[in-house]
């Protein structure tokens, strides 16, 4: 069919999800108490006083949602394992239950055909490790790679794709600076050290998994990037939008590809900056296998002097569409961020590890769920991915977010953001018009043009 914008053979399509948001089981089987826990049953933290104690129930019904991704024909999975059921204290003692229910997840996701790509870190830290400082505190880099040792040792001769973190900025900014998410701290100074120990941590665990693993052993980190955009081509707009674009994106890049911190950011936090010691950067930048890719949006901002530290405000687009999460569609950001990330950082191999969107979906009489706007939000930035691979860029997977939907940390379960569609009182599960429309585009590995 010519009809058809055809992705490379072999190319990745997937799902992703994480622990805390599908799992519930949040105190079976041994397992400890994370931050999130703790933050979620803490009143007035989540939009809708919800916790993820339940959440998809996923801890039990792992079987049928393994079930539904083949029947959607995915590639790939890509999801993220709860620290406190390996190891409940976050330090010392392993629960061997927890590390048999991973187990039996990846067997049944091969028998599926279904392959496994793990993140070690979707935010839940263990919250015996909070009360030590949590990320502020250097020890907790090292009981990171301890752990990435004892899943990669258990886990490593089926799972061939390692992601260490997810999203290191917002663990760091939105969880230590601003404290809209666990462990809910507000202190810009800690939020920069947390984010320096996470890379470090990161550079460990490679190093870990690297040991572990064999001749196919990728390992990578994820990344929530965006453009920056000037509201208006004022210098003063520009510097800002350089500035943002320093602090959200170059501010982990750097390190990682380059290993070193971006001078003109450095220079901008002043007293704030990191401790970091000797060796920290070449542990950081040891060289990774893939970048993992989270694209949403961008960002358009504005030059403002009370805007804070960075001196910038984000601006509203007149005529943009926007999602529940009051995030713009802006589908040609995704090709912008490709093309750039490979051209700056001339990275090997890059996933899409997280694009998808969150709309008001309902169930329609006839059992449905007419999800337009996400088929659409979907396919315009399937179309972007594929042209970047045209244009010579490394792209060799796509996970949308989400395989269903789930437990949308702060804003509890009032966004949706699945190509399934979850009833959470009865637990059931809808496949969505967008969900048999990414059947088709697997199946064809291709969009329908
Ligand atoms: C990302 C998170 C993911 C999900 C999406 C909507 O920042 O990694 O868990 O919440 O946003």
């Amino acid at each position: 069919m010519a009809n058809v914008a055809r992705f490379p053979e072999g190319f990745l399509w997937g799902v992703a999800t994480a622990a805390y948001q599908i799992e519930g089981a949040w105190n079976e089987d041994g397992k400890g108490v994370s931050i999130w826990d703790t933050f979620s049953h803490t009143q007035g933290k989540i939009a809708d006083g919800s916790t993820g104690d339940i959440a998809c129930d996923h801890y039990h019904r792992w079987r049928e949602d393994i079930a539904l991704m083949k029947e959607l024909g995915v590639k790939a999975y890509r999801f993220s394992i709860a620290w406190t059921r390996i190891i409940p204290q976050g330090s010392g003692p392993v629960n061997p239950k927890g590390l048999d229910f991973y187990d039996r997840l990846v067997d049944g996701l091969l028998e599926a055909g279904i392959k496994p790509f793990i993140t070690l870190y979707h935010w839940d830290l263990p919250q015996a490790l909070q009360d030590i400082g949590g990320w502020a505190n250097r020890d907790v880099a090292y009981y990171f790679a301890d752990y990435a040792a004892v899943v990669a040792h258990r886990l490593g001769d089926r799972v061939k794709h390692w992601m260490t973190h997810n999203e290191p900025w917002v663990v760091a900014w939105v969880g230590y600076a601003w404290g809209h998410h666990a462990p809910g701290i507000k202190n810009t100074k800690v939020a920069l050290q947390v984010a320096h120990h996470l890379l470090l941590s990161h550079g460990l665990a490679v190093e870990v998994l690297k040991d572990l693993g064999d001749a196919e052993t990728k390992v990578g980190i994820v990344l929530n990037l965006s453009p920056v955009h000037p509201a208006t081509e004022s210098d003063e707009d520009k510097a800002a939008a350089h500035r943002n674009d320093g602090y959200h994106n170059r501010w982990f890049l750097d390190p990682i590809f380059v290993g070193s911190y971006p001078a003109d950011m450095w220079e901008w936090f002043g007293q704030l900056v990191p401790e970091v010691k000797p060796g920290d950067m070449s542990i950081i930048s040891r060289r990774i296998d893939f970048l993992g890719v989270n694209y949403y949006t961008r960002s358009v901002v504005k030059h403002d002097p009370q805007g804070g530290l960075l001196q910038l405000r984000g601006v509203h687009v007149e005529g943009s569409e926007y999602t529940e999460m009051g995030w713009e569609v802006y589908p040609d950001g995704l090709y912008e961020l490709l093309v750039r990330l490979h051209r700056d950082y001339k990275i090997p191999e890059i996933y899409i590890t997280e694009n998808g969107a969150a709309f008001k979906d309902e169930v329609t009489p006839d059992g449905k769920v007419h999800d337009e706007r996400r088929l659409n939000y979907l396919r315009e930035h399937f179309l972007r991915a594929h042209k970047a691979i045209q244009d010579g860029v490394p792209l060799k997977g796509y996970f949308v977010w989400s395989l269903m939907d789930n437990f949308e940390w702060a804003h509890g379960y009032t966004k949706r953001f699945g190509i399934v569609y979850v009833d959470y009182e009865t637990q059931k599960r809808i496949i969505k018009d967008s969900g048999y429309w990414y059947q088709k585009v697997i199946a064809e590995n291709g969009v329908p043009l």
